[in-house]
């Protein structure tokens, strides 16, 4: 089958790869480039598992094929994190309201999360549930998810305000 080359930025860092039409996008960032934080469970575009950002939208890379993502912007889970030693707000939210059991679903909840935050700082608690609406957990931890949501608007505030010197 014949291939094509893919160039895109993940995470802020540029990645290229010479793809089979048919490679799913899950599988080409899993696979191809070892970010394996992006998780695949039903690869038919149902649990949100395999979310990841592209210009800040939340899409289900089960259902992208590789070749789509030429020249695109892509956050995956990895890019989360500042650095290695630190934690993004949303991550730390969700360890400390124990926001994940078995976390199999923990990467695509917290970037659907940071999509969701970004577009509305303050949720209620029903726009969370209606945000997350796309994301399965298994372990039916929905309650400690939105709970960790609601830290994480939280604490993204009090970021905010020490930023801008309490300036609203
Ligand atoms: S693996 Fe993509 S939505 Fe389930
Ligand atoms: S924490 Fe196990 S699937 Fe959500």
């Amino acid at each position: 089958m014949t291939t094509r080359r893919v160039h895109l930025t993940i995470n802020g860092r540029d990645y290229s790869g010479e793809v089979e039409p048919r490679l799913l996008l899950s599988d080409f960032i899993r696979d191809d480039l070892g970010l394996t934080g992006t998780h695949v469970g039903c690869e038919h575009g149902v649990c949100g598992a395999c979310t990841v950002l592209w210009d800040g939208e939340p899409v289900r890379s089960c259902l992208i094929f590789a070749v789509q993502t030429d020249g695109a912007h892509l956050m995956t889970v990895e890019g989360l994190a500042p650095n290695e030693t630190e934690l993004h707000p949303i991550q730390e939210a969700f360890s400390e309201a124990h926001g994940l059991q078995c976390g199999f679903c923990t990467p695509g909840m917290l970037l659907t999360a940071l999509a969701l935050l970004r577009e509305n700082p303050n949720p209620s608690e029903q726009e969370i549930r209606e945000g997350i609406s796309g994301n399965l957990c298994r372990c039916t931890g929905y309650h400690n998810i939105v709970v960790a949501i609601q830290l994480a608007a939280r604490k993204l505030a009090d970021l905010e305000s020490a930023t801008t010197g309490g300036e609203r």
